[in-house]
C-alpha cells in the first residue's frame, strides 16, 4: 500500500489534522483535495498550536512535499499569509515543497464577499457558512466563468477575465446591498499575489501520479466531512464540494485504480457547526460536557460547535459512501468523566435516534499508547463502536497533542 485517503466520516471537525500531522512522517507526500479555507485543521506540537485553513497537514514535517490539487479553492491572500506565519515561526525553512495546481480555482474578494451577504439576509436559504467565499467559487467554477491559478500568473489573461467577470458580480453585489469592488484595485491586487504565488504553481496532476508510480508514499488529505459532501450529505446544509472518498481522483487528476486504502476519520461523539439535521444532538449537561471538554469552537470560525452523541448509522453511511478500509476514532478522552455513554444504534421509523447506554469511566486516559492501557469500559466502548459500525479501528486519538494517539494497525505496511 502507498497511498491513503484520510476523509471526515461526519460533519468536518474529526481531527483529520491531527491525524494527518501524526502519519506524515511515513509518507513524502500530503494532497489536499478539495474545500478550501472554510476548513480549519489542529495540529498540536507540544505546547504549540497551529491551525491550517490551505496547506496540507503535513507541513510541519520539513521532508514532506505537500500539494493543493485543482479541486481545492484557494484564497491567495490566506495562502500567503499561512506561509509566510509558518515561516515566522520556524516551520516551511523551502517553501517550494508547496505546490498548487494550475487547474485550481482563486477564491476573489468578490466572492467571499458574496457569500458574506447572502448569509447577513438570515432569510430561508441560511446555511451558516464559513463566509469563505467557498460557495460562489465552486458556483462559478462549474458555470465556466471561474478564474483558475493558471490564470492568476498571467496578467494579461487575469486582466480580460476580471474584466469580464466584475461587472456581473458587482451586479450580484450591489443588488445583496454590497458596495461594488473597484477593478484597478482588484487586478493591482491580484496581480501581487500571482507574482508571489507563481513559483508554486504546477501541472499537480503529473506530479501526483509520478510520485505514486516511483512509489512514494502519499496521503490524501480530505477537508469537512462525509454528512457535507454536497452530494452524499444534508443537502442542502452541506458545503459545495465532493468532501468525499472519490472527490482526491477527481480533485487532484489521478485515476481511482491508484487508490490503496481510505480511513474515515470520526470522533468518539458527534459535532456540527452551522445549521441542518443533527438528530444525536444533546442540549442537556452531557452536550455541555462535550463541547467543554472538547474545547468544541470552530478553528476557523470561533463558533460553539453543536455537540451530541456518537451515530452509527451515520457512520456507517460513510463507511459505505467512501468504501472504508479503516476507522480512526478521535477524542475518546473527551468522554472521561461521564458516568453513562449512549450511542445511537439506528433511528426508529419516526428517524427518532434509538439508543444503546454504555457505563463510563473515570480514569485519565491520555497516556494510553496501547488498548490494553485503557480502563475497561473505554475499550469496551470502542469494541462496540467498531462491531456496529462494521469498519475495523485502525487508529484511536486520546488527546491533541501529535504523540496522544494508539496506533491499532499502521498504514503503508502491507
Ligand atoms: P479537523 O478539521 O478535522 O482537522 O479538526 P479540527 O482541528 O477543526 O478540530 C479538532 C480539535 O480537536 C482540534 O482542536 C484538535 O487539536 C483537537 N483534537 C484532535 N484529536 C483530539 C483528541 O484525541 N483529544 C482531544 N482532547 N482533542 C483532540
Ligand atoms: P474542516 O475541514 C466543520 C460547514 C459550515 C456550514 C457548511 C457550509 O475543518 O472539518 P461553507 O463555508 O463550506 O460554504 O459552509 O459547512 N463547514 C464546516 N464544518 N468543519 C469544516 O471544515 C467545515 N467547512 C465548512 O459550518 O455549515
Ligand atoms: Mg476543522
Amino acid at each position: 500500500m502507498s497511498t491513503l485517503i484520510i476523509v471526515g466520516a461526519q460533519w468536518g471537525d474529526e481531527g483529520k489534522g491531527k491525524v494527518i500531522d501524526l502519519l506524515t512522517p511515513q509518507v513524502d507526500m500530503v494532497v489536499r483535495y478539495q474545500g478550501g479555507a472554510n476548513a480549519g485543521h489542529t495540529v498540536v506540537v507540544g505546547d504549540e498550536k497551529v491551525v491550517l485553513h490551505l496547506l496540507p497537514s503535513g507541513v510541519l514535517h520539513e521532508g514532506c512535499q505537500c500539494v493543493i490539487g485543482n479541486g481545492v479553492v484557494i484564497d491567495p491572500d490566506v495562502l500567503i499569509t499561512e506561509m509566510a506565519g509558518l515561516q515566522e515561526r520556524g516551520y516551511l525553512r523551502d517553501p517550494l515543497r508547496v505546490v498548487v495546481s494550475d487547474r485550481a480555482h482563486v477564491v476573489f474578494p468578490y466572492h467571499r464577499l458574496i457569500d458574506q451577504l447572502r448569509e447577513a439576509r438570515k432569510d430561508a436559504t441560511f446555511i451558516g457558512t464559513t463566509g469563505r467565499g467557498i460557495g460562489p467559487t465552486y458556483e462559478d467554477k462549474v458555470a465556466r466563468r471561474g478564474i483558475r491559478m493558471g490564470d492568476l500568473i498571467q496578467p494579461d489573461v487575469l486582466r480580460k477575465l476580471l474584466e469580464t467577470i466584475l461587472p456581473q458580480k458587482n451586479q450580484e453585489i450591489v443588488s445583496l446591498g454590497g458596495k461594488p469592488l473597484v477593478f484597478a484595485e482588484l487586478f493591482a491586487q491580484a496581480t501581487i499575489w500571482g507574482e508571489k504565488i507563481s513559483h508554486h504553481v504546477k501541472d499537480a496532476s503529473l506530479l501526483v501520479e509520478q510520485s505514486i508510480r516511483n512509489k512514494k508514499q502519499v496521503l490524501f488529505e480530505g477537508a469537512q466531512g462525509t454528512a457535507l459532501d454536497v452530494d452524499q450529505g444534508t443537502y442542502p446544509y452541506v458545503t459545495s464540494s465532493n468532501t468525499v472518498a472519490g472527490g482526491a481522483c477527481t480533485g487532484v487528476g489521478i485515476g481511482p485504480t491508484l487508490i490503496d486504502d481510505v480511513w474515515g476519520v470520526s470522533k468518539a461523539y458527534t459535532t456540527r457547526v452551522g445549521e441542518g439535521p443533527f438528530p444525536t444532538e444533546e442540549k442537556s449537561s452531557a452536550g455541555e460536557h462535550l463541547r467543554k471538554q472538547g474545547h468544541e469552537f470552530g478553528s476557523t470560525t470561533g463558533r460553539p460547535r453543536r455537540c451530541g452523541w456518537f451515530d452509527v448509522p451515520l457512520v456507517r453511511h460513510a463507511a459505505r459512501v467512501n468504501g472504508l478500509t479503516g476507522l480512526v476514532v478521535t477524542k475518546l478522552d473527551v468522554l472521561t468523566g461521564l458516568e453513562d455513554v449512549k450511542v445511537c444504534v439506528k433511528n426508529d421509523d419516526q428517524k427518532v435516534p434509538v439508543y444503546e447506554t454504555f457505563p463510563g469511566w473515570t480514569e485519565d486516559i491520555t497516556h494510553a499508547r496501547s488498548l490494553k492501557d485503557l480502563p475497561r469500559n473505554a475499550r469496551n466502548y470502542i469494541s462496540a463502536l467498531e462491531e456496529k459500525c462494521q469498519v475495523p479501528i485502525v487508529l484511536v486519538s486520546v488527546g491533541s497533542e501529535r504523540s496522544q494517539h494508539i496506533m491499532v494497525r499502521k498504514p503503508f505496511t502491507s
